[in-house]
């Protein structure tokens, strides 16, 4: 589905997922062990000299997409994660920075991450040029239809049938089952990332609680897509919902 058939793994690979998974610590909120594996693989395989991300808390996850570039194009070579976040103060630890995994557990990888923080999608425009990205990830605001606006905001940046990685598009089913059994969540039950993936009509590959959606050759086919998700009851209220009404229709004017 990738396009690469036949590629394989580099050795180093295969020890950075041991050493990954063999870290005595792993902060809240970070992508789980399938997930990065997941995320490694299709960096891997794609190989794109850069990768823009929105959601970074920690930066575990920007270091483990920085982590696969630098195993396909060498240390020297201009590859790069562009990472972005609404909030300049880490959500799990206000005293701490976004971001300040990177040099605290990652700095030989520190060089290839730019921080992009406070920002949210919008700062993609002042990125990347049209058309220009194979692979982008999104882990940042999981209630509907944030993912959604995220996902259309950055489309014009990517190229025609490149790829968008979601996280969590299981929280919803997940988190309303640990409700059910009881169970108190600190990061809710979104269902905005779920819904988005599962009535993707294009390409997808799902991997559990992470997920890829390829964009179909002529993007103003997400027009009629984007609209029918519109009609789900958003998952955000008020002031809130109204802004995000408003930017996915301005979102619609770059895909035509
Ligand atoms: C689940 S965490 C990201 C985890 C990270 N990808 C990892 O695995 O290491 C979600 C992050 O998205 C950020 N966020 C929430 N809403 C956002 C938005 N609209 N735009 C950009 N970032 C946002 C939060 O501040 C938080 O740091």
């Amino acid at each position: 589905m990738l396009g690469v058939a036949g590629k394989t793994p580099p050795p180093s690979e295969l020890e950075f997922l041991r050493s990954m998974v063999n870290r005595q610590i792993q902060y809240p909120g970070t992508i789980g062990i399938s997930d990065y594996f997941f995320l490694t693989a299709l960096v891997s395989i794609l190989a794109p000299k850069r990768v823009v991300e929105i959601g970074t808390l920690t930066g575990f996850s920007a270091a483990i997409i920085a982590a696969a570039l630098r195993r396909q194009h060498g240390k020297d070579s201009e590859s790069w994660v562009d990472t972005i976040d609404v909030l300049s103060k880490c959500l799990i630890d206000e005293t701490r920075p976004t971001g300040f995994e990177i040099a605290e557990s990652f700095p030989q990888l520190a060089s290839m991450i730019r921080l992009r923080i406070p920002h949210n999608s919008t700062v993609v425009s002042e990125l990347a040029k049209r058309d220009e990205l194979e692979i982008v990830f999104i882990d940042a605001d999981h209630r509907h239809p944030s993912p959604l606006l995220d996902l259309l905001r950055l489309t014009p940046y990517i190229r025609s049938r490149g790829w968008i990685v979601l996280h969590d598009i299981q929280l919803g089913t997940i988190g309303r089952k640990a409700i059910e059994a009881g169970q108190r969540l600190s990061w809710g039950a979104a269902y905005g990332a779920e819904w988005l993936f599962d009535s993707w009509p294009f390409g997808k590959i799902g991997g559990g609680n992470i997920g890829a959606v390829q964009l179909p050759n002529d993007r103003s086919a997400l027009i009629p897509f984007a609209l029918r998700l519109m009609s789900v009851p958003f998952e955000i209220t008020d002031h809130a919902a109204r802004i995000a009404w408003r930017a996915l229709y301005q979102s619609f004017a770059e895909l035509v």
